[in-house]
């Protein structure tokens, strides 16, 4: 994915329909027995390609009628094995293809957004999840938000193995909201006395809203590299992050060019604290080196694109 240096509207919209129109010619030429062949190896390659730090296996793979579209979707269901002593299984619905159907289109141009939330889950995501996993004190009894969230499986995860007190799962796409809110729903029975949200929201669109300077913890992966979407998402974390008392937000994303260096800058200048770290954890440091030394289970393995760093902000 390349960044998009434009600020206009215009820009944005070419830009998104790049992205549809690149899945749109996909599809048009694979027939649907090709289809049915492909999904499970397209579920399978998109989501090992990656830093497969928590264990899943396919459970489902279907064609279903999506609540809000006129087009069929074929779904997949992934069940994950957290690492943690008594933990039940995480259920995951996603989109199982990997081709934009003609209705994501019109929902991008109608609500400003792009479909990267359900083009697959991104690696990043995996490592932010794998990050809260094995950091429960971070989110022990506190308010958390993930922002740009996808599929969700960052915020599920602190939902279900954290003991937070209230787990807030977001983003801007009301397709991907959809899927959120059947992944929450596929694990209520998981998350003890956590109070867990769907919410629909769009970076920089939540003024005086009731959710304001309330949040402990933000969470978010894979969501700088939209140079247009920069401002929106520094202005709505510094909105979000709790005024009184300590509060911070993790972010994990690849470097992508000059797009996170730019996001920083942005940063900055809004007043927001930040600090960079690589190695951040000795475990995906590794799987890192192995990829960059040949490891051929991720083909294209490069830094700058596919290594995501981390970045903690606060006020
Ligand atoms: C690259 S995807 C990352 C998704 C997920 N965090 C992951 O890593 O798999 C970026 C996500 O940000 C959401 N997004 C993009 N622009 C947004 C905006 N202006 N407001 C809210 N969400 C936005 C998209 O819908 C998408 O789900």
């Amino acid at each position: 994915m390349e960044a998009n240096s434009g600020k206009s509207t215009t820009n944005a919209s070419s830009l998104r329909w790049k992205i549809l129109r690149r899945n749109l010619i996909r599809r048009s030429s694979s027939n649907s027995e090709d289809k049915s062949e492909m999904g499970i190896q397209r579920i399978s390659r998109k989501a090992t390609h990656g830093f497969n730090l928590i264990p899943f296996h396919l459970m489902k793979d279907r064609v279903e009628e999506n609540v809000n579209s006129m087009d069929s979707s074929r779904n997949a269901t992934l069940c994950y094995t957290l690492p943690v002593t008594n933990a039940s299984p995480l259920i995951l619905h996603q989109r199982a293809d990997d081709m934009a159907h003609l209705n994501d289109f019109e929902v991008c141009n109608r609500y400003d957004i792009d479909n990267t939330g359900l083009v697959c889950q991104w690696p990043s995501e995996d490592v932010l999840a794998h990050y809260c996993l094995s950091r429960a004190s971070i989110f022990r009894g506190k308010r958390v938000i993930e922002l740009g969230s996808g599929y969700g499986l960052a915020g599920l995860i602190v939902a279900m193995t954290t003991e937070a007190r209230e787990v807030f799962i977001s983003d801007g796409n009301p397709q991907v909201v959809d899927y959120i809110q059947r992944n929450v729903n596929a694990n209520s029975g998981s998350f003890g006395g956590t109070e867990v949200k769907p919410l629909m929201l769009h970076w920089g669109q939540e003024k005086d809203s009731d959710i304001s300077n309330t949040f402990d913890v933000i969470i978010a992966s894979d969501c700088t590299f939209f140079k247009e979407f920069h401002g929106a998402l520094v202005r709505t974390i510094k909105s979000l992050l709790k005024k009184e008392g300590p509060s911070e937000a993790i972010l994990f994303s690849p470097r992508r060019g000059n797009s996170l260096d730019k996001f920083l800058g942005e940063v900055k200048d809004s007043g927001l604290h930040f600090s960079t770290d690589e190695m951040y954890d000795t475990e995906v440091w590794r799987r890192h080196q192995g990829f960059v030394e040949g490891d051929d289970s991720w083909p294209n393995y490069e830094m700058d694109h596919c290594y995501p760093l981390l970045v903690r902000i606060t006020r």
